[in-house]
């Protein structure tokens, strides 16, 4: 982050006070800070009893092998039970689960906890009956429908570990997470609906189990969702509404380790191979329900709803677990936001508490507040934003035209790696401050440290570390002890490195100022450069390719692609004058290897790269090319006169 956004939020001085009645009935009161750092664990234990349990844990945290936890040893419990039958049992099995919110107009559907129940004890009968059973892998690669959140609890159910692959992905991203987490059934649906049109999934699912590679798949349950056509392989693929509708509503759940593994989420790293986060059952489901109640202040009577797709993170903690774990009511939305149609929503179902993404505020802020102004959102009392920094511009914004003025704002930092939020404010208890996520939660340990390792003075920035262990936290890299060491415990021993740069203010509190890897964040989603660039490298035309995240007022960050030709492509492009149609040509190869959203915003076609004597490519230099800026010192690269040629490329082709 630059210099001059450093100093634009060193001179932010607003501060917005909780409002007085929030305040007096707050879940959570500023007493729970000192409580937590007298004793954490003790603090975690009651935040593990909100939860049902067969067997009470012996010892809340082993952390006799670091970076190895254990937590609530001995212990066991079922999450789909927790989630699920357990508000049945309460007597509050008539209670909206899921205010489902499909894409074609009026195709809404509502699902109580009964309701739910029954579909995740029948889907879980069926996952028995193909085949699956506790320990094996499942892959889901759906649209936003109630079955996502079925199917995910009823692989917990049973013991089986899920890895949801977001279905913006591509059937080659598909592919290596079925190989790499060794995936024997596929949960998928013909397709989804995406403005306005149906989007098929199942060719992708076909095109991924083609691959030599993928071996393991046994059976492919599909959801009927759209109805369009889709090819059907006799024996593998079998539908849902053929298996799952016919099975008994009753299954007795068993019992599993609170250290039994209960997803992994696959999540971009600085290198190419992206990384297996595996989350286990008791700590996640303790870390990510107690935050869910804590952050958003969660009431029996509100209405809740996290805009996050299920594919990530977000849609793991806050749209599944921790909601459903607290018996919430929410709000599943399965479209793209048109204009107005998530304030519809927000009217329509009275939604109390909302949370989304800074990409999504500014895009609004871009169409003017006419448009939210149009709609009563007066339910609303909490607004939540993640994925990203929020500017305080943004944050204003949201507060001023969203919230009414009267809600706080909760700026959530974590991490897919943490599993439940680390850093925000506390409703009830918290003087916000436009663009800083304040402080660590009570019973959570983060602090800015230089790079010895040192904690910095407040007024200075740094590296975010996590200095204690806390129950949601990765156990590890699914199969890859070492790179988990690697990645977040070998930079500063016992120290948990997050890979993001942070500011203390004078007060002490945290401003979050981006990535210091290799990671981009483009729209609140994580991607990595390597990843990007081995993408374009695998076309047959490219020689060499550097990406580098440039900022961008709408999406945070913006993929910019710079690309060395093969020199027959060179020549052939110059024969046919083919330049922006290469360039076209080149995008569609990377939404094709990983996805749509890994699409680069530009591409620019150059001779030669920058690099150090070494041959490291210096992605600083192309970095101010991309954003439009002066470049930088160009002294210690091999040959300094690359920059020229590629600044002079730049003006030709803008
Ligand atoms: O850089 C931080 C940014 O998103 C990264 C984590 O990305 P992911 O694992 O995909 O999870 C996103 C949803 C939790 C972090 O390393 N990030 C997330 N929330 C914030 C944030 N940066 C600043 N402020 C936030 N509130």
């Amino acid at each position: 982050m630059s210099e001059q956004t450093l100093s634009n939020l060193s001179t932010e001085t607003r501060r917005f006070e909780p409002p007085a009645d929030l305040a007096a009935q707050a879940n959570v009161t500023e007493e729970a800070y000192d409580r937590a750092a007298s004793d954490s664990e003790a603090y975690w234990a009651e935040a593990a009893d909100r939860l049902d349990w067969g067997q009470k844990w012996d010892q809340v945290l082993d952390w006799s092998n670091p970076p190895f936890a254990k937590w609530f040893v001995g212990g066991t419990l079922n999450a789909a039970v927790n989630c699920a039958d357990r508000h049945v049992a309460a007597g509050r099995g008539d209670k909206v689960a899921l205010h489902w919110v499909g894409e074609p107009e009026g195709d809404r559907r509502d699902i109580t906890y009964a309701e739910l129940t029954d579909l995740v004890c029948q889907a879980a009968n069926a996952l028995t009956e193909l085949g699956v059973g506790k320990g094996d892998r499942v892959a889901i690669y759906m649209p936003m429908i109630p079955e996502v959140a079925v199917a995910m609890l009823a692989c917990a159910r049973v013991g089986a570990i899920h890895t949801v692959v977001f279905g913006g992905f591509s059937a080659d991203a598909l592919a290596s997470r079925i190989v790499d987490c060794e995936a024997k059934l596929v949960i998928t649906a013909d397709g989804g609906f995406r403005r306005g049109s149906a989007s098929a999934l199942k060719p992708a699912v076909d095109e991924a189990l083609l691959k030599s590679e993928v071996d393991k798949i046994e059976k492919v349950l599909v959801v009927r969702r759209t109805g369009q056509d889709v090819e059907w392989q006799e024996g593998r693929d079998v539908w849902w509404h053929d298996v799952v509708d016919r099975q008994p509503t009753e299954h007795e759940a068993e019992m599993h380790d609170s250290e039994h593994p209960l997803f992994v989420m696959y999540t971009s790293g600085s290198t190419g191979k992206p990384k297996g986060i595996l989350h286990t059952t008791g700590g996640y489901l303790t870390g990510t329900s107690f935050t869910h109640w804590a952050v958003f202040d969660l009431k029996d009577d509100d209405v809740y709803w996290c805009t996050a797709d299920v594919g990530w993170i977000t849609g793991h903690s806050y749209m599944v677990y921790g909601p459903l774990a607290n018996g919430t009511t929410q709000v599943m939305f399965e479209g793209t936001p048109e204009k107005g149609s998530w304030w519809k929503v927000i009217e329509d179902y009275k939604v109390s508490i909302f949370y989304t993404a800074p990409t999504a505020i500014r895009t609004f802020m871009k169409q003017g507040r006419e448009i939210p102004d149009g709609y009563d959102m007066s339910s609303l009392r909490i607004l939540g934003s993640v994925g990203e920094p929020i500017n305080p511009e943004a944050y204003i914004w949201y507060r001023e035209v969203i919230g009414g003025n009267r809600c706080p704002v909760v700026d959530t930092w974590w991490q897919t790696e943490t599993g439940q939020i680390m850093i925000s404010p506390l409703p009830g208890v918290t003087a916000g401050k436009p663009g800083s996520a304040m402080r660590a939660l009570p019973g959570i340990a983060a602090d800015v440290v230089d790079d010895e390792a040192k904690p910095v003075p407040n007024g200075s920035g740094g590296y975010l570390v996590l200095t204690e262990p806390w129950p949601a936290m990765l156990r590890t890299l699914w199969g890859d002890d070492q790179r988990f060491k690697d990645t977040y415990w070998s930079r500063w021993p016992g120290l948990y490195f997050a890979g993001d740069g942070a500011k203390k203010d004078d007060d002490g509190d945290i401003w979050l100022l981006g990535r210091v890897d290799d990671v981009m964040n483009v729209s609140g989603h994580r991607l990595s450069t390597t990843e990007i660039e081995s993408a374009l490298v695998s076309h047959p035309k490219v020689a060499e390719a550097a990406v580098v995240g440039a900022t961008d007022d709408t999406t945070g960050q913006a993929v910019v692609a710079f690309v060395i030709l093969r020199e027959s492509a060179v020549a052939e492009a110059d024969e046919q004058g083919e330049g922006s149609d290469l360039v076209a040509e080149l995008r569609a190869h990377v939404a094709h290897e990983i996805g749509p959203i890994a699409k680069p915003r530009s591409i620019m076609i150059v001779p030669e790269l920058p690099k150090t004597r070494s041959g490291k490519i210096m992605r600083r230099l192309l970095k101010d090319v991309a954003e439009h800026r002066e470049v930088g010192d160009v002294t210690t690269l091999a040959d300094s006169s690359v920059m020229d040629l590629i600044k002079q490329q730049e003006s030709t082709t803008t």
